[in-house]
């Protein structure tokens, strides 16, 4: 991308737009945030994001799940608190959506399967729910369904698409994006007004006025099941934080591939170990280097 230089997000615009925690501040100035995701069979997505989205600063995280998962995830995240969501057969069914709107941000779709009961409720939170709500993994299949509400929609939404996800969404090819990915995300994006995050070796940040930046942190460590996981949980909790959303989006990109980079160079780590809840138990390394 060498004519792309001036759009790279750099260390020193970490610095720059990093919020800083004031002596006074308390739970609540961080930001309410929730989770809602993870069928039956996937119980270790939510635990990833929650995860993330604690150590990474949120005041306090709710996550909504399946009632089966919940001794499984608390398990792993006993900071959280827990939303037993109604489910058939383990699958997230259409339910008590309004009681979303308490929360300050909302990630969802994580571990949540492509069930149509699913696909409902996740429609229905993108068309209802007045929050910032970011969408990731099984959730952007659902809002594929009918993008026509993600249009209408006037809250903040942020996307995390992969390559495959984002040809899915755009009814084109990994190879078409990778021959144009400035250029097939930024109409995307001011298409349906939505921030999109594309993900991979670089990761894309487009905002819906067609914004455009890019982070080179991270590395074929992350390649794994659960890497996309803990990143939208760093998102989640970024975007309650900082009061302007392409530095949360952009911080929360940098500083998850930096500390995947940080594990390996500091010894601790390779490509071929490093794991998803690695990268959340190492984020403090990175943060160290801004704060
Ligand atoms: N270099 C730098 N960063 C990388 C690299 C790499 N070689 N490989 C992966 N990453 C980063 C990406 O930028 C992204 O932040 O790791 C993260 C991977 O996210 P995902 O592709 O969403 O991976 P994952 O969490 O494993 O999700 C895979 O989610 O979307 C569904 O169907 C998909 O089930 C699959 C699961
Ligand atoms: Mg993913």
């Amino acid at each position: 991308f060498s004519d792309q230089k001036q759009m790279r997000w750099q260390h020193m615009d970490v610095q720059r737009t990093f919020p800083k925690r004031t002596s006074f501040s308390h739970k609540g100035s961080h930001g309410k945030g929730a989770v809602v995701g993870g069928q039956l069979s996937m119980p270790g997505s939510v635990a990833l994001t929650a995860r993330a989205a604690l150590r990474s600063g949120a005041g306090l995280l709710t996550v909504a799940t399946v009632k089966d998962n919940i001794p499984v995830v608390a398990n792993q995240c006993v900071e959280a608190m827990y939303h037993v969501w109604r489910d058939d057969q383990g699958i997230l069914i259409d339910d008590s959506v309004s009681s979303l709107n308490h929360y300050d941000a909302i990630a969802i779709g994580m571990g949540m399967g492509r069930a149509d009961e699913s696909q409902k409720l996740t429609l229905r939170i993108v068309n209802e729910i007045n929050r910032p709500v970011i969408v990731d993994a099984d959730g952007l299949y659902h809002i594929k369904s009918d993008l026509e509400v993600v249009r209408a929609r006037l809250a903040p939404l942020v996307i995390t698409p992969h390559l495959g996800e984002m040809a899915m969404l755009t009814e084109t090819t990994i190879a078409e994006i990778k021959q144009a990915p400035f250029s097939i995300t930024k109409q995307f994006a001011q298409k349906y007004q939505v921030y999109v995050v594309l993900k991979g070796k670089f990761t894309i940040i487009t905002t819906p006025r067609g914004e455009q930046v890019v982070t080179d942190t991270g590395n074929p460590g992350l390649a794994k099941g659960g890497s996309g996981d803990v990143l939208s949980g760093v998102i989640l909790a970024f975007m309650m934080q900082h009061n302007e959303r392409l530095p949360a989006i952009a911080n929360a990109c940098y500083l998850h591939g930096l500390t995947a980079d940080m594990s390996i160079t500091s010894g601790r780590h390779t490509e071929t170990d490093l794991l998803a809840s690695d990268v959340i138990d190492e984020l403090s390394v990175a943060f160290r280097t801004i704060v």
